[in-house]
């Protein structure tokens, strides 16, 4: 290898290390729950996960996949159109349109594909799509790929959203995109406005419900359902991996029509192999689990009610909000790390992020909640936090 580009690399990865930017991995040895082995660490609480409804070591979902290896082998061995598609696919693809409550439904590896493989295939030169400025990545590299035009608007600012749309009325199509729940401050997308403008604007409406799925509404069928609007958004883009047994793998869910063109001329799908059968099975048993038992749902509100309670009445100020994702703003870099760091020390494993991935001086450690948690684990993880935030003069 060209050693000058060797060096380079080296010299980036000492900067990141320098700036406390290098990011280490933890190593479990146990499954995702809601206290796991932690390699060199011994037992700790998670409030890292997205595993939203403790389905990930549900033995039920852990079977279905077993199964699923056992009747269709560990690959697909192709990408869907040519020898791809199991009938494992087309179960999951039926069961998840008719929860989000869409005519129909396409897998994919991740949602990451679901979103690079989306807006390339529907819109070009001659469309616009119009972003909220805090949508996730995989929304952002997607609409870099597509050839329409692009605008963003200031986080969940309608007005600059309605001033986007009418300046792009000439265009031959709008397509508006947001997250369900934005992931880095745990609000929800304005959904009852979004979906009234673009029926004004006649623009077509994608919620990427990423972190929604199986979290928001009675039931768990996301954001819309939250608001009392299914059927209302065009197209709905989700994950596998976080709620529904957090695998991996990811959807798209529209009209009969959207969904059958994306089978035909979306990339991911055309030259990428299909979602391996184990996890299909297993995400489909997590969906049916979440069907029978929207108690976990129940049970996951709770949590994150009271957890975002109790760390109030401790003295942290988190974002406001209501969904299981609860950021406590810490200020600096440096801080959300040693946070972090002395968190994991009381046994409690909450990540900190810092800038770049969110903006100078509003570095966090994000809790997210799941309905795995016990009462006792959550009390346990209230007692560090207290601890160490008197320690750090946080509280
Ligand atoms: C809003 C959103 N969209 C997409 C993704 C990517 O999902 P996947 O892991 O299935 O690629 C994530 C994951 O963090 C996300 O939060």
């Amino acid at each position: 290898m060209d050693q000058e580009f060797r060096r380079e690399i080296a010299a980036e990865l000492a900067q990141f290390k320098k700036d406390g930017v290098y990011k280490t991995f933890n190593h479990l040895e146990s499954p995702q729950a809601s206290r796991i082995t932690m390699r060199g660490r011994g037992e700790v609480i998670i409030l890292s996960s997205n595993n939203y409804l403790g389905l990930c070591d549900a033995p039920d979902v852990v079977a279905a996949g077993k199964k699923a290896l056992d009747t269709y082998g560990a690959g697909t061995g192709s990408v869907r159109f040519i020898c791809g598609t199991f009938a494992i696919h087309e179960a999951l693809e039926k069961a998840l349109a008719a929860f989000v409550g869409t005519e129909a439904a396409t897998t994919y590896v991740s949602c990451w594909t679901a979103n690079t493989g989306l807006m390339a295939t529907f819109f070009d030169e001659r469309d616009v799509v119009v972003s909220d400025e805090l949508n996730h990545a995989s929304i952002i590299d997607g609409i870099r790929i597509s050839k329409a035009a692009r605008r963003l608007y200031k986080h969940s600012d309608m007005k600059e959203l309605e001033t986007h749309l009418a300046q792009t009325a000439s265009l031959r199509r709008r397509f508006v995109i947001t997250d369900g729940i934005f992931s880095m401050e745990g609000d929800i997308c304005k959904l009852p406005d979004l979906v009234e403008l673009c029926r004004k604007y006649n623009a077509i409406l994608t919620v990427d419900d990423s972190h929604a799925t199986g979290v928001l509404g009675k039931t768990g069928r996301g954001t819309a359902e939250h608001f009392g609007l299914v059927g209302q958004v065009d197209i709905v883009t989700s994950t596998l991996g976080k709620a529904l047994g957090g695998a991996a793998g990811g959807f798209t869910a529209a009209s009969r029509e959207v969904v059958d063109y994306l089978e035909q001329r979306s990339r991911p799908l055309l030259f990428s192999n299909a979602l391996p059968p184990t996890v299909a099975g297993s995400a489909l048993a997590a969906l049916e689990h979440l069907q029978a038992h929207p108690e976990r749902v129940t049970k996951l509100r709770e949590n994150a009610r009271y957890f975002r309670g109790r760390l109030k009445e401790i003295g942290f100020k988190p974002i406001e909000g209501e969904t299981p994702i609860i950021p406590v703003l810490v200020g600096e870099t440096a801080s959300a790390i040693q946070m972090s760091q002395e968190l994991l020390k009381e046994g409690v494993f909450v990540t900190g992020f810092g800038y770049p991935v969110v903006p100078q001086g509003k570095a966090r450690i994000r809790c997210q909640i799941s309905a795995g948690h016990t009462r006792e684990e959550l009390d346990t993880v209230l007692a560090a936090m207290a601890k160490v935030g008197k320690r750090m003069r946080l509280i």
